[in-house]
């Protein structure tokens, strides 16, 4: 016989919950280790491209011919674009250019790699159309002959990227793409798993992301290192934020409780761009103290390094404004969000949990006699 709802377990947060099947990305939090397809994020990062990684997750297929350059913008997307406040944030307007692409396209179900590589492809145009028009600039046409983060650059610019910056942001869409049923993408198979379209999960997904608590962090990494100033201030400033019950940016994860290998490997990554020596010095130094301060006054949890950390340094590196840096992390995790879809749709189960009641009993609306 069913439980009353009230006693069935509940987790807050669904943390530790089981929500799901995939084959996508295996996040081994307790050990550090994240693989693709069961290949290691280290590997994929050294020896990859976004294009090869973004193939790997849609069709399970390693491909040395991958090619994915950055997508034309229909002209309603466009249009769309320029009727925005440069004020507007520039998740906002991603979210925008993808529910327009949506609307004209009206992809259907179920959805196929071929809209999974569209919408990708979309986004970095989007983004760099709406930097350039919040500035009064036209948006630049894509190259074909780049991929997608050299793409993504150039139409930012308008200048052909050094292959250095172009190499970087490509690491960092790779360590980007995929990350199991973290919040964006558990929205996104939850719109998917209604039989909506993939455009419509892609947006929900993006709005997800946008919270500081999840693609918000690098932007707040760079600012943390400007108040700090100096590695000696570092100490002091971790202990009073803690005090404060304010949140350190680029540190814990809800499912790593050891170094997040993706922090790992984007460090490696800013450790060879040119011009960052000074910047990381500092960021190793204040890292080195922000732990050692968790370790003290949070002795209960593991909280490490996570992504986000290392993210700003390559992000800034590029030379990439701190407000674009939420939205170029929804450029990276398309591949991941939209080969969720994918997965949701081949194997679907409506997803609707339970939720415990804690309201008031039931009873009579004031002056009004109980109708049973
Ligand atoms: N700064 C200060 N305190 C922290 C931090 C932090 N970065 N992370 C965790 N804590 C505290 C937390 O407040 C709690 O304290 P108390 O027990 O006294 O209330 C304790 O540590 C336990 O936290 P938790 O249960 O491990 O954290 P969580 O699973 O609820 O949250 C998190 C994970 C990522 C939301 C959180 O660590 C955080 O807000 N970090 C800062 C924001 C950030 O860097 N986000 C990017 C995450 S990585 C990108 C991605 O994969 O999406």
């Amino acid at each position: 016989m069913e439980k009353p709802a009230d006693e069935r377990p509940y987790s807050p947060g669904l943390e530790g919950v089981l929500a799901g099947e995939t084959s996508l990305a295996k996040v081994d939090g307790a050990n550090g280790r994240l693989t693709y397809r069961g290949y290691p994020i280290a590997e994929l990062v050294r020896a990859g491209t976004y294009a090869q990684v973004a193939e790997l997750l849609w069709t399970g297929e390693w491909s040395d011919a991958a090619h994915l350059p950055t997508g034309k913008l229909p002209d309603p997307v466009v249009t769309a674009l320029s009727a925005l406040p440069s004020s507007a944030a520039p998740m906002d307007a991603l979210r925008t250019a993808t529910s327009v692409w949506g609307a004209i396209n009206r992809p259907s179900w179920p959805p196929t790699v071929e809209h999974a590589r569209a919408l990708t492809a979309l986004a970095p145009s989007a983004l760099a159309a709406f930097a350039r028009l919040r500035e009064g600039k036209q948006p630049i046409d894509p190259d074909p002959s780049l991929e997608l983060a050299a793409g993504f650059l150039y139409q930012l610019t308008g200048e052909a990227p050094d292959p250095a910056s172009a190499r970087a942001l490509d690491a960092y869409f790779i360590t980007g793409a995929e990350h199991g049923f973290n919040a964006s993408t558990f929205t996104a198979r939850v719109i998917a798993s209604t039989r909506s379209d993939i455009a419509s999960a892609v947006a929900g997904a993006i709005g997800a992301l946008k919270g500081p608590l999840h693609g918000g962090a690098p932007a707040e990494v760079v600012n943390q290192l400007l108040e700090i100033g100096s590695p000696e201030r570092a100490d002091a400033w971790a202990r009073e934020r803690i005090n404060n019950g304010e949140l350190i940016m680029g540190f814990g994860h809800r499912v790593y409780r050891a170094y997040d290998p993706r922090a790992a490997a984007l460090r490696e990554v800013a450790e060879g761009m040119s011009g960052m020596a000074d910047w990381l010095k500092m960021a190793v130094a204040v890292e080195d103290t922000v732990l050692r301060v968790f370790e003290e006054m949070k002795p209960g949890r593991v909280i490490k390094t996570n992504v986000e950390y290392y993210a700003a340094a390559v992000l800034q590196g590029v030379g990439l404004q701190p407000d674009l840096f939420p939205a170029t992390f929804a450029l990276a995790r398309h591949a991941g969000w939209t080969a969720h879809v994918l997965e949701q749709s081949s194997a679907n189960r409506l997803i609707r949990p339970d939720v415990r009641y804690i309201g008031p009993a039931e009873r009579s609306l004031p002056g009004v006699a109980a109708v049973r």
